[in-house]
């Protein structure tokens, strides 16, 4: 990166630098539009921890007080500002792989001050952790588990700046994203990697892959490398994960626009580049030192990326797919439940202010121990519109609908949604399906421009049902009953599960649904997911300044909720400057993994050693399930 301020930017903040030309609402427009909400939120919510909860709400309509019986098996916790991880009193937590530890034994061990070396960089588990899931395979326990993006200042701690400044940077970074499949074992000394297993596996930006799906061979996925347009390499900037019923890890391709850039500064970028926010300088130089990230050398090499990508754990020769009939677009991650009548439903959030809520539905249906090669490349792809009389529809995006192909549809996606009418949202981070009810919940994190700018795509963000306020720097979790029950049905209805928000700082909506108080305070709503008994459980990745209208959260944290009631209590806090993000089980319930990524604190080792992204162990003293 030559202009070194904007290292610390965050993904939306880079992405408002490549489209600093986005077109504005009209303001009088949007305040008559909120105006004419007002009447509607009135009749059916109450702000703010004092007030009185309505029944036939938009929000959520018990209230914590009623509660007589709780389902959380811990006693919550308060907010933390330290350099560590905090869990309730009778767990404990141990790191159990963190960034640079080797997963085979011909890898150097990590160096305290000078990180990885080239060599090393596909042997070792990677940076930032995010999404992960667990699976026994032959009696063994698996982690997959993605690396989202890399912090050049810490990954490459000797370069002035963290500025990659050779081939070989840029493959040391290239090496430590992707993903890691890696066998766990617990020993008398807790969790750990078991080295050189012969299940473990780095995938990394240079794996090939096989594109499937309607934009397979299509001549805008095509390269001089590729002309047949169906092996791409590498997957990137994986944030959340799935798992499909057939077992295997779904990988979701985020902020991929952002590894793009061009030798050539006068270089005209195609016109569907503006609404991936694809520019003309990539974050970590990529352009400058691979040429297959030199967007004036491969245009089409972009469109290979943004995709839902299937890699099986229990073999590590398998060759990833990337399932193009799932869209593309900033991919959070993918919320996979079968229907009552066998297809196949994936839910899926397109992470980036204004942009929309997605489902998949296959054509064929999954039958245990049947063939499943299809079930992700033949189906049909919508897009969510809610109504403000809390109802809602999937509408298919369709050729007919559209008047896109097929294949277009799934590499515009964002283009043909637009087309439909969809809901603008505010960042569609995690979607979960709570196991024991007929119901989808999906964070949505937060979103300043809401009522001020329009999407990528030029759609107006005003206010809506889902997205009730604007200039949201809290976030909210929307939540909907599809009908009959029926996760494949094309109409639901909907209400929020809660909004974040400070009732000690704010007297209006900015101070949160009914069910947040002083003590579960937390913003940006990210990660979330279900234990087997129906417990949601949510991370953040928000503002721990702990500061004027965010005082009282602290940092990042995981809380725990109950659909049921609506509670909502703290588990755990991480380190300063920290995401919490990415959560599994081990088999037998014993043990949490949740994931710490980017640290700012020296966490785990202390002072005098790199920060380190880490999976941790959580369990409970006595040995008892924890979810
Ligand atoms: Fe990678 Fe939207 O979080
Ligand atoms: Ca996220
Ligand atoms: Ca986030």
């Amino acid at each position: 990166m030559k202009d070194n301020d904007t290292y610390d930017l965050s993904w939306d903040e880079w992405d408002e630098l490549q489209r600093p030309a986005a077109a504005t609402t009209d303001f009088d427009e949007v305040v008559e539009a909120a105006i004419s909400r007002r009447g509607f939120l009135r009749g059916v919510v109450a702000y703010g921890s004092g007030a009185a909860v309505m029944g036939s709400g938009l929000l959520y309509g018990t209230s914590v007080d009623a509660q007589t019986v709780s389902r959380f098996g811990f006693t919550p916790i308060p907010i933390a500002t330290d350099g560590t991880v905090h869990v309730p009193e009778g767990y404990t937590w141990q790191p159990v792989a963190k960034w640079g530890q080797p997963l085979f034994s011909d890898a150097e061990p990590f160096d305290p001050q000078n990180a990885v070396g080239v060599a090393s960089s596909d042997r070792v588990f990677g940076e930032n952790t995010d999404g992960m899931e667990a699976f026994v395979v032959g009696g063994r326990q698996v982690i997959a588990v993605n690396h989202e993006y890399v912090n050049t200042k810490i990954n490459l701690p000797q370069n002035v700046d963290g500025v990659p400044t050779s081939a070989d940077d840029v493959l040391t970074l290239q090496n430590m994203q992707g993903v890691t499949v890696m066998e766990v074992a617990e020993g008398p000394d807790g969790w750990d990697i078991v080295v050189d297993s012969d299940l473990n596996r780095r995938i990394t930006h240079n794996t090939p892959m096989t594109l499937a799906g309607p934009a397979a061979g299509h001549p805008l996925v095509q390269t001089a490398a590729d002309p047949a347009g169906t092996t791409a390499l590498g997957t990137m900037n994986n944030c959340g994960a799935g798992k499909t019923p057939w077992g295997t890890y779904l990988t979701c391709e985020e902020n991929f626009n952002g590894y793009f850039g061009s030798t050539d500064p006068e270089f005209e970028r195609p016109e569907d580049y503006a609404r991936y926010g694809i520019g003309l300088e990539g974050r970590y130089a990529y352009e400058k030192y691979d040429e297959r990230f030199d967007i004036s050398q491969n245009p089409n090499e972009p469109r290979r990326f943004g995709y839902i990508v299937e890699i099986d754990p229990s073999d590590p020769n398998s060759t990833p797919i990337k399932h193009t009939a799932l869209g593309r677009f900033k991919h959070e991650n993918a919320a996979a439940v079968i229907a009552p009548d066998g297809r196949v439903v994936v839910y899926m959030g397109d992470d980036e202010r204004g942009e929309f809520m997605y489902k998949y539905v296959s054509n064929g249906v999954y039958t245990p121990g049947g063939p499943t090669s299809e079930l992700l490349d033949d189906g049909q792809l919508y897009v969510a519109k809610f109504d403000n009389d809390l109802t809602g529809k999937w509408v298919a995006l369709t050729p007919e609908a559209t008047g896109m192909d097929e294949a277009e549809i799934a590499i515009f996606s964002r283009v043909a949604a637009s087309k439909v009418g969809a809901t603008t949202m505010d960042r569609p981070e995690w979607v979960a399906v709570n196991p024991v009810a007929a119901e989808g919940y999906c964070c949505l994190t937060n979103n300043r421009n809401r009522g001020i700018k329009s999407n990528a795509g030029g759609d107006p963000t005003p206010v809506n049902g889902p997205n009730p306020r604007a200039e949201n720097n809290y976030g909210q979790i929307v939540r909907w009953y599809p009908s009959n029950d029926d996760h494949g049905s094309d109409t639901f209805t909907w209400d929020l599960y809660v909004m974040a928000g400070n009732p000690t700082v704010h007297d209006d909506k900015y101070g949160g649904s009914p069910n947040i108080n002083e003590g579960n305070l937390f913003n940006s709503p990210d990660g979330m997911m279900f234990d087997s008994t129906g417990l949601l459980w949510i991370q953040t990745d928000g503002n721990d300044s702990n500061a004027d209208g965010f005082a009282g959260m602290g940092n990042n944290q995981m809380l725990a909720g109950d659909p049921a009631t609506g509670q909502i209590e703290r588990f755990l806090t991480g380190p300063q400057g920290s995401e919490v993000t990415g959560l599994t089980w081990s088999a037998d319930r014993r043990t949490m993994f949740v994931g710490i990524q980017h640290p700012d604190a020296p966490f785990p080792d202390g002072e005098g050693v790199l920060p380190r992204s880490t999976i941790i162990a959580v369990k409970r003293a006595d040995n008892a399930p924890v979810g």
